[in-house]
């Protein structure tokens, strides 16, 4: 029997200039979602997924990732001492629960090349991709990808993807897969024959939209070798795996129940979206965003 997946990648090398300048000189991945950085959500969704050895592909200007998942036996010392205990919860992200690993991506290459970094780190092992600027939000939010890691595993799959539909006029931000059928239905995989990058706008084959989890088997790494950059230098995973199929691999969609979300933080616009809804889901101070938005909205 096949053994759980262990290993994760989160591609987190991105310069973030559409979020400048707050990104100058601090990681996008490391604003505030709520009361923890946005990397700290992603990574604990891949901890209560199972996933206990992580690599983040960092990059320049990102040294302060490394800080912020290294445990801090001084601060730890202090909390206890002052009685904080609400403040020593908080940092139970750097329990044992799972073993760092950090390598960087010196030239803004694309993220297909960040993925290829990790070829060393996976060996010849299963493995998720997790892109670390975009949130899934659940009642349990690593229920999608526990059930992806099943359905890879049940299916002998080279690739399961996220997808989630997005309206017409978005899907030119994002990679689009064309599945067999209509309409997917949501929570099973459903076999992918074709994705695309970014699609002009009218040219897209459908509005289902690639979500930033994945998970792949090393087949994955031979395909990203071969995929030429586009027409901006860069080599996108989403055409390696665009390979994949094409060489008839197998190769899955997984369509986000109605329940689940992604969110993601490449521009303000959807920044401040996404903060404001986890302020407002926050379970220590929610009620007071709450309290707060309303009184506000009479004013707009
Ligand atoms: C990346 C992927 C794209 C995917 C998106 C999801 O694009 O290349 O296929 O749909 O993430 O967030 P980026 O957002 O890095 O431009």
């Amino acid at each position: 029997m096949a053994r759980p997946i262990a290993k994760a990648v989160i591609p987190a090398a991105g310069l973030g200039m559409r979020l400048l300048p707050s990104t100058k000189s601090q990681p996008k991945e490391m604003l505030p979602v709520g009361r923890k950085p946005i990397l700290q959500h992603v990574v604990e969704e891949l901890q209560a997924a199972g996933l206990r050895q992580i690599l983040i592909i960092t990059g320049r200007r990102k040294r302060v990732i490394e800080d912020h998942f290294d445990p801090d036996a001084e601060l730890v010392a202090a909390l206890e001492q002052a009685g904080n205990e609400a403040a020593l919860a908080d940092l139970a992200y750097l329990g044992d629960r799972s073993r760092f690993f950090y390598t960087r991506q010196s030239t803004p290459k694309g993220l297909g090349h960040a993925i290829s970094l990790g070829a060393d780190f996976v060996a010849s092992d299963d493995f998720v991709v997790a892109l670390g600027d975009s949130l899934i939000v659940a009642e349990d939010p690593a229920a999608p990808l526990r059930a992806m890691m099943e359905a890879h595993r049940h299916l002998g799959a080279s690739a399961v993807v996220a997808v989630e539909k997005v309206p017409q006029e978005e899907v030119f931000r994002y990679g689009i897969v064309s599945i067999d059928g209509a309409e997917p239905p949501p929570g099973e995989p459903v076999a992918m024959t074709d994705i695309v990058e970014k699609p002009a706008p009218g040219t897209a084959p459908t509005n289902l939209a690639v979500a930033a989890r994945y998970v792949f088997s090393p087949a994955i790494f031979e395909t990203l070798n071969r995929t030429t950059p586009d027409k901006r230098g860069e080599i996108q995973l989403t055409d390696a795996i665009r390979l994949l199929i094409h060489k008839g691999e197998p190769v899955y969609a997984w369509l986000l129940t109605r329940n689940q979300r992604r969110y993601d933080v490449g521009n303000f616009e959807s920044y401040f979206r996404t903060f404001i809804d986890f302020a407002l889901a926050d379970e220590r101070y929610g009620y007071l965003v709450r309290k707060y938005i309303k009184a506000k909205a009479y004013e707009l």
